[in-house]
């Protein structure tokens, strides 16, 4: 783009503007790559799961994804299942929520489904 003429000396609004502009060129073009290269950092770092971040710590690790279906007529009166993953009998919940609880603070604890009774 054309640049503006600026004088050299004298302190003027002119001058004002045209250091004003020159830092703006200067300024605005590294605050972009600055929130872009942070954007960017962000984004990876965040798509890299740790360890520690994740929820499943052994249930099938194998399996790109662990999913279990059940049929309404095959669940009985009465099913209990894990939410927290840490059941050595997961999906249903042995009761393993209690200590992890116990042991992190956490609240979690399992989904019960079962039929009403007349
Ligand atoms: S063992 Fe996981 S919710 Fe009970």
């Amino acid at each position: 783009p054309p640049r503006l003429s600026c004088p050299k000396s004298s302190f003027n609004m002119r001058l004002l503007m045209c250091t004003f502009t020159d830092q703006l060129i200067t300024i605005v073009p590294v605050a972009v790559a600055a929130a872009l290269s942070t954007y960017l950092l962000t984004r990876y770092f965040s798509s890299q799961s740790s360890p520690e971040s994740r929820v499943n710590m052994s249930v099938n690790k194998d399996s790109p994804k662990v999913v279990h279906s059940f049929d309404m007529e095959d669940i009985g009166n009465k099913a209990v299942y894990c939410r927290c993953w840490r059941s050595k009998k997961f999906p249903y919940c042995d009761g393993t929520h209690t200590k992890h609880n116990e042991e992190t603070g956490d609240n979690v604890g399992p989904l019960i489904i079962k039929k009403k009774t007349p």
